[in-house]
């Protein structure tokens, strides 16, 4: 790169200026937000809702435990950390960078008479707007691949922890397994955009959708900067034969 050329970084397989990234993944967002839900269930038959059960399982949350969730869009892990709980009290914070993802979460809290217990919050992962040592978890599903400085949201995770304080992160992944991997290709790139364009009219950001997960790192790669940004014990999980892992790591 010469002294005039901008910085770089991938938007799906597109390479963009890293400083137009975040606006091209909000108009994603905003152009989805309203059908985004509907169209987690179409996308992943269903199977998200059991990846995120398995993400608050690994949490094992208390009532005590202060939860941030952060690229937390329309609420759907705060919400189930709050039915994890079971009638006992408890609060999470669900922190989006995109104001029409969280209009959408608080119309769902209030469909859930939750909001009270959930606080939604405007802000960057790589920029949170919380005190350090703030929390005793910090949950981002499906939310980590869209920043455009990843090293920085896991700084970031770490700094607002508390010592003790858990990180868990679900995203999508590598798989090994070749039949699976060639049935999950032909899915993702022949189904997806067409069932977004379907349900949403819009085939585009399901294709940037697509197209960024096959560029976010493989496991032990994404492994490798949680413990590069401080955090210990880094282990992860596959599920779905690592359409999804989920990454866990503790501040010490
Ligand atoms: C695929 S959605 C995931 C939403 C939710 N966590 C879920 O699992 O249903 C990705 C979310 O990341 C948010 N996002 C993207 N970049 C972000 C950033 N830099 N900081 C915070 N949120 C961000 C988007 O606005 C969007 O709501």
């Amino acid at each position: 790169m010469t002294a005039d050329e901008k910085p770089t970084v991938s938007f799906g397989f597109r390479t963009v200026a890293e400083d137009e990234k975040s606006r091209l993944v909000g108009e994603v967002f905003t152009s989805v937000a309203r059908r985004y839900d509907v169209m987690n269930d179409l996308m992943s038959m269903g199977v998200h809702r059991l990846w995120k059960d398995a993400l608050i399982d690994w949490l094992a949350p208390s009532p005590s435990t202060q939860l941030l969730d952060v690229a937390g869009g329309t609420g759907d892990i705060a919400f189930r950390f709050l039915e994890r709980l079971s009638g006992k009290p408890g609060n999470a914070v669900v922190c989006d960078i995109n104001p029409e993802m969280l209009a959408v979460g608080r119309e769902r809290a209030r469909e859930r008479n939750l909001s009270e217990r959930v606080t939604f919050s405007c802000g960057d992962a790589e920029k949170l707007p919380m005190p350090d040592a703030s929390f005793d978890a910090y949950t981002i599903a499906f939310g980590i691949r869209n920043v455009t400085h990843i090293d920085k949201a896991l700084a970031e995770a770490h700094r607002v922890l508390k010592p003790g304080g858990h990180f868990l992160c679900l995203e999508f992944s590598k798989v090994n397994d070749a039949l699976l991997s060639n049935l999950y290709d032909f899915w993702s790139f022949n189904a997806i955009p067409l069932i977004g364009q379907a349900v949403t009219n819009d085939r585009a950001s399901y294709q940037y959708l697509v197209e960024s997960i096959r560029r976010f790192p493989p496991q032990q790669d994404f492994a490798d900067m949680v413990t590069a940004a401080g955090f210990k014990q880094v282990k992860w999980r596959d599920m779905t034969g690592g359409i999804v892992a989920m990454h866990s790591g503790w501040k010490r």
